[in-house]
């Protein structure tokens, strides 16, 4: 009877262990990722609550548009720039060097400055970075071809090869570009730069460029870790523009003057307030512009904790001391509200929801406690499905302990409220949001870009290992193909 028993529970045993296994091999297997696949065909489409247009594949079916008909205006450019992607040695001020993928041998690249209105056009040649590289032009609202995207708008360009952006700039403010091909990777190395679209009739005074990255681990402010010294008459307004070009979070501070926050995300403020103390935590991939006028005694303006600062004088006088921070700025709060087209009261035509959390699971045929979306793991991610002219609200919700800055291609965002507290100060337009471990926000959008859209974490690691989404128009396909057998690794 015992043995018998025994023989019982041992082939219960073995069946459940095959279960389990089934199980688990099922999702392993699941999990690979293919050599080759349209973003069409991958993902669960959610409507948001509103009408189900285009069906599975959203957008796979007859009649659609492609990415590749989305392009920029074909007029005669206004300003033409040629940016040549390569490997370069770069020489850190302690005499360290990196080697780097560069612009044109340097990082950050070439600075662009453009006008509003015109129409740019910049070629993209690739000299000698084997794995490809594209151009994104982060937080301009482009046409979806010009997205610069590799394996949704486009193929990576190969060495040897070219590719040509074209896009008119309506938007005036502080961005900034980067390849969009392995950019977890290449981004980390050095293949960025910043564009800032000017209004036609520049203000007086003084306009940095202030982009933060680590390389190798050493913070920098523009490619230099010991920032160096500008002259600047006093009573001279200055505006400077802070890139985060790290995947993370860095907190700039401001000593010896009173200052303005003017812009987030390239979007001017309303009414800004005068600060003084108050420490500038700016998402991986934000920018934030500030603006004081030069006083007679030095100025410095670093990154929080660290010996990296620049400063400006009138007489080229050394660096005082970081006044450390004793407050955060919150946007949240600041300025004063003015209209805008849409707020919390409108009626949304769809409304989302996207929370990230982790568990345990297999990402691309590997075990491990994964990001997950709606409670999936990519490739089995949600895609919002909107059409042209609706409004959107989105609830972006963070339940896990990473810090996770959001970023939508091809729209801005007004932030509503955080943690169901409403946004009371200016107009709040974000393209890059930061959502804090436990945080939720809600955002609005009116969709008024038609194509194919990536809308993933900013910590570049995270999205490639799964943090990203894309936000899709009914109707709108791709002939691209994201994998290694087309060379196009997005992330
Ligand atoms: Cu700044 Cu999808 O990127
Ligand atoms: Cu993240």
């Amino acid at each position: 009877m015992r043995r018998l028993a025994a023989k019982v529970v041992t082939v219960a045993l073995v069946v459940l262990l095959v279960g389990v296994l089934a199980v688990v091999g099922k999702a392993w297997w699941d999990s690979r990722l293919p050599g080759t696949y349209s973003v069409m065909d991958y993902g669960t489409v959610d409507y948001g609550g509103g009408s189900e247009v285009g069906g599975r594949g959203h957008g796979s079916h007859a009649g659609g548009v492609s990415v590749a008909d989305l392009d920029g205006p074909s007029d005669p450019p206004d300003t033409r720039f040629r940016l040549t992607a390569r490997h370069a040695t770069i020489h850190l001020a302690s005499g360290r060097a990196v080697e780097a993928l560069t612009f044109d041998g340097r990082s950050p690249g070439p600075e662009l400055r453009v006008r509003q209105g015109d129409l740019v056009e910049v070629t993209l040649a690739n000299e000698d970075v084997d794995e490809g590289v594209t151009i994104h032009w982060h937080g301009v609202d482009v046409p979806n071809a010009e997205d610069g995207v590799a394996g949704v708008t486009q193929d990576a360009v190969l060495p040897g090869e070219s590719h040509v952006y074209r896009f008119r700039v309506e938007q005036v403010g502080t961005f900034w570009y980067h390849t969009h091909q392995v950019s977890s990777k290449e981004v980390r190395r050095g293949l960025f730069g910043v564009i800032v679209v000017e209004p036609r009739q520049a203000p007086a005074g003084v306009d940095l460029v202030l982009a933060a990255h680590t390389f190798d681990g050493i913070p920098t402010l523009n490619g230099d870790e010991s920032g160096g010294r500008h002259r600047i008459p006093a009573g001279t307004p200055v505006r400077l523009r802070l890139v985060n070009t790290d995947g993370f979070q860095q907190t700039f501070t401001l000593s010896g003057t009173p200052f303005r926050v003017l812009a987030i995300d390239g979007t001017d403020l309303h009414e800004p307030g005068e600060l003084e103390r108050v420490g500038l935590t700016i998402a991986g991939g934000g920018r934030v512009d500030v603006g004081f006028t030069q006083s007679p005694g030095a100025v410095r303006v670093g990154i929080h904790d660290t010996t990296v600062a620049i400063t400006l004088s009138p007489h080229g006088a050394p660096a005082p001391a970081e006044q450390p921070p004793t407050a955060d700025f919150d946007p949240l709060t600041y300025g004063t509200p003015a209209p805008t087209q849409y707020d919390a009261r409108s009626t949304f035509d769809r409304r989302f929801e996207l929370t990230i959390t982790r568990k345990p699971g297999f990402f691309d045929g590997l075990p491990g406690l994964q990001w997950a979306l709606n409670g999936h793991i990519y490739p089995d991610v949600p895609v919002f499905v909107v059409e042209p002219g609706d409004l959107v609200e989105v609830a972006v919700t963070n339940h896990s302990k990473g810090i996770h800055p959001m970023h939508l291609h091809g729209h801005h965002v007004l932030v509503l409220s955080r943690d169901g507290q409403p946004s009371t100060g200016s107009p709040w337009w974000s393209d890059t949001l930061d959502v804090l471990p436990g945080e939720s926000y809600v955002v609005a959008f009116r969709a008024d870009n038609p194509g194919l859209w990536m809308d993933h974490c900013h910590n570049l690691t995270h999205a490639s290992q799964g943090l990203t989404m894309h936000l899709a128009y009914a109707g709108v396909t791709t002939p691209f193909q994201v994998g290694a057998a087309h060379h196009n690794t997005p992330e």
